[in-house]
């Protein structure tokens, strides 16, 4: 393609990756001989034979939850700190390279892995070692972690990891003297897993005491799976800034202008949408709407070592069959900028 090249040097922004769904099969299988944790056996789930017949069964998930299993098998081999560094280090140093990413702000879910022994701590530390090393290595790229609360457990287990969050004092400068936009260990909170018959309002206290405690940054999955009215529920009870996939938003006139008014960035994931089949093609992702009405929206990979790519992948599939203009792209890279929880001195730099 003839913007291929512009398309690659464009500066990025991510809002919408799982730190997890960056595991691929190959550390899969490293990281569970490594750790002594074994994974379902070839008997039980033939997916696990080989790292291509996991390959091979990650192309044709069903829907959020077919993959949301696999997923969350996935979680098991990650152990020590050392095993979230290496995830996030290889993030984060390929994408600088090779997409030209500025700017990421990274999820994770703690519940699942404070379920099995992990401390947040041990996640957060080998995050914050990761980012220190690129850094050093020259590479001009700021980064933020941010917990997301899980729809398929109870509510309760929420409230308990909130309650983790806080008294471990993560919302907080590691020095108070420093307090100043993203200079806390983790900048703001997000909701993700199944979204079908969860709807948003069950999780509007914890949303309600993390306001109170200081947690202005907040987004929610809502309108993936779901209909328009999760969407509106979330900017109604949870009162986030952000919607993480909204692709329903498409079927609400009013919802759709209400987006554009109060300027909300709703974070894309196109080719996830594609894999999980919330589309049937890319085509039907709404992002020529959403830029004709305004709302304003970034680009994501969502769990790139399960659907196939990394950013770089999900902006040239999109270009392919989009065709957007250099002006539009323009417009797409601001608004992430813009939609970012970086502050203003380092959404100076990148703009
Ligand atoms: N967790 C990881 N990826 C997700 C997605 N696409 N939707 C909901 N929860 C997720
Ligand atoms: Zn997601």
């Amino acid at each position: 393609h003839p913007l291929h090249p512009f398309l690659v040097s464009l500066p990025k922004t991510e809002h919408h990756m799982h730190l997890e769904g960056s595991l691929s099969p190959e550390l899969l299988f490293r990281l569970s001989a490594k750790n002594n944790i074994p994974l379902p056996s070839p008997e039980t789930d033939p997916a696990f034979s080989s790292v291509e017949s996991l390959y091979e069964r990650y192309s044709s998930f069903t829907s959020l939850d077919d993959f949301l299993h696999y997923y969350y098998i996935g979680f098991t081999v990650l152990v020590h700190e050392s095993d979230f560094e290496e995830l996030a280090y290889a993030y984060l140093s390929t994408q600088s390279r090779e997409a030209n990413l500025r700017h990421a702000e990274v999820f994770f879910d703690p519940q699942v892995h404070i379920a099995r022994g992990i401390s947040i701590e041990t996640i957060v530390s080998g995050w914050e070692s990761a980012l220190q090393k690129v850094q050093k290595e020259g590479v001009d790229i700021s980064a933020q972690l941010i917990p997301c609360f899980l729809r398929h457990l109870d509510v309760k287990d929420s409230e308990r990891c909130l309650s983790l969050l806080l008294s471990g004092g993560f919302f907080k400068p590691p020095n108070p003297a420093e307090e100043k936009p993203s200079s806390r260990r983790l900048e703001g909170i997000g909701l993700c897993s199944t979204e079908l018959d969860k709807p948003p309002s069950t999780w509007a206290h914890i949303f309600t005491t993390a306001k109170q405690a200081g947690i202005t940054n907040t987004t929610a999955h809502a309108g993936e799976e779901g209909p328009a009215e999760y969407i509106t529920a979330a900017l109604d009870d949870l009162h986030v800034t952000r919607i993480d996939h909204g692709v329903s938003a498409a079927d609400d006139e009013n919802l759709m202008d209400r987006l554009a008014k109060e300027q909300v960035l709703v974070t894309v994931c196109p080719v996830s949408n594609v894999r999980l089949r919330v589309k049937q093609k890319l085509e039907q992702v709404p992002l020529r709407r959403f830029m004709e009405k305004g709302v304003r929206f970034s680009l994501n990979s969502d769990d790139p070592a399960y659907f196939g790519g990394y950013l770089q992948s999900v902006y040239c599939a999109v270009q392919e069959v989009f065709g957007f203009t250099v002006a539009q792209w323009a417009v797409i890279a601001r608004n992430g900028v813009e939609g970012s929880w970086c502050g203003e001195e380092r959404k100076r730099v990148l703009m």
